[in-house]
């Protein structure tokens, strides 16, 4: 058994500090009702730590990341730093913790809960049920890859380059996770590339039924063009389970799946990193939404997306498996109650704060346990 839980805390820019005040309730809770406790330490990230340090993480923040079992992050950016050098944004906080705990897999999880099927922009009939699990390529691909910059040519003009790079490991080391992650789910994976524009995208798909055909050959495997997965996850989002694809059509499918939930403040994720001798696997988990500046200090942000990413550190990092099932069960109870922060408001239903809605899921924890 895993007597000591080292969490750290880094909640980061905007409303991070606000929604991650939540989840010490929750902490809290958990230590005073299941007598689980955690070693928790925190630190700073982003434009906080650019502020005390000038840059957005230092050395001994990694470090203590390096050595948590898991590290639990609000959000970092704003427009107070935007004008910063690329290289010291609070962005490169995150980037740097995802490239040093090589966390190659970001899991993001579209789920639609049954209160909220009308907050879908889409059709309650299309949207109803759904379960995505898109898992991106995160440490790989045209975020990382060299060359990269921006040059000036010989007749002044500017040129800005940026490569999409990926090697045969990288790619089955994110399709084995897709594959391990549909076992347990419905057995369907899609991998998403352009093999019909990029030669990256060839070897993607090459290297993905590689894995399928020598290790999961029981899996249902489908390729899909990423701009035409884009167009399907409107259309029919009900025809798929695992979506595996790289960092930068990741980033765009995964946030296109979000909005068919109805609300960024809804949507937790967890990244991954390779599991060591012991089995321990590094992870960072993280809301999938921003710093949202635009209602940063207002008390009205939605904490649900932390708190269910705490949900997923639980399952995932500490093997709390009937406490991660509390906590959703507690979510949807709370929605099914009528409460909704702003972000997730609809008529008729009791517009709530941020701290109001955290308390009200302590009370239904309460209530369920
Ligand atoms: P954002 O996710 O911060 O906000 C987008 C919209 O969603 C805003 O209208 C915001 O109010 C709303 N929203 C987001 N989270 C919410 C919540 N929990 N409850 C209620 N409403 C919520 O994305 P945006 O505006 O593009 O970026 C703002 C800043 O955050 C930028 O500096 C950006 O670089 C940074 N950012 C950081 C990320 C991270 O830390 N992982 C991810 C995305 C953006
Ligand atoms: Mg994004």
């Amino acid at each position: 058994m895993n007597d000591k839980k080292n969490l750290l805390v880094l909640a980061g820019d905007g409303i991070g500090a606000e929604v991650m005040a939540e989840v010490w309730r929750l902490i809290d809770w958990l230590d005073r009702r299941r007598g689980i406790s955690f070693a928790v330490s925190e630190g700073l990230v982003g434009g906080v730590s650019i502020d005390a340090h000038g840059v957005p993480i230092t050395d001994a923040t990694m470090a203590q990341a390096l050595a948590a079992d898991a590290v639990l992050l609000g959000a970092v950016g704003g427009p107070k730093w935007e004008t910063l050098p690329f290289e010291v944004r609070p962005e490169r906080g995150l980037l740097r913790l995802r490239k040093d705990l090589e966390l190659f897999a970001n899991l993001r999880p579209a789920v639609v809960f049954d209160a909220l099927v009308d907050a879908s922009p889409l059709k309650a009939e299309i949207i109803r049920g759904l379960d995505i699990m898109i898992v991106r390529e995160l440490t790989g691909g045209v975020y990382f890859g060299q060359p990269r910059g921006i040059e000036t040519l010989a007749d002044g003009s500017r040129r800005g380059v940026n490569t999409q790079v990926y090697t045969t490991e990288e790619i089955r080391r994110i399709a084995r996770v897709a594959f391990d992650l549909a076992r347990k789910r419905q057995n369907r994976v899609c991998s998403a590339e352009k093999a019909n524009v990029m030669e990256s995208g060839v070897l993607w798909r090459e290297e993905v039924q590689w894995v399928h055909d020598n290790e999961y050959p029981d899996i249902d495997l489908s390729h899909m063009y990423a701009d035409n997965c884009a167009m399907q996850l409107v259309r029919n989002p009900g025809q798929f389970d695992v979506i595996v694809t790289d960092n930068l059509f990741g980033d765009i499918l995964s946030d296109e799946a979000a909005m068919l939930t109805g609300s960024l403040g809804m949507l937790p994720s967890a990244s991954l990193g390779a599991a060591d001798v012991s089995g321990r696997r590094r992870a960072l988990y993280e809301p999938v939404h921003g710093s949202a500046p635009d209602i940063a200090g207002k008390g009205i942000a939605n904490p649900l997306a932390v708190l269910l990413s705490f949900g997923m550190c639980l399952r995932y990092s500490f093997d709390l498996k009937a406490e991660a099932d509390l906590l959703d069960r507690a979510v949807n109870g709370v929605l099914d109650g009528g409460l909704r922060t702003a972000d997730i408001m609809q008529q008729g239903k009791a517009r709530i704060s941020t701290g109001v809605m955290g308390e009200a899921i302590i009370r239904e924890m309460d209530k369920l346990s």
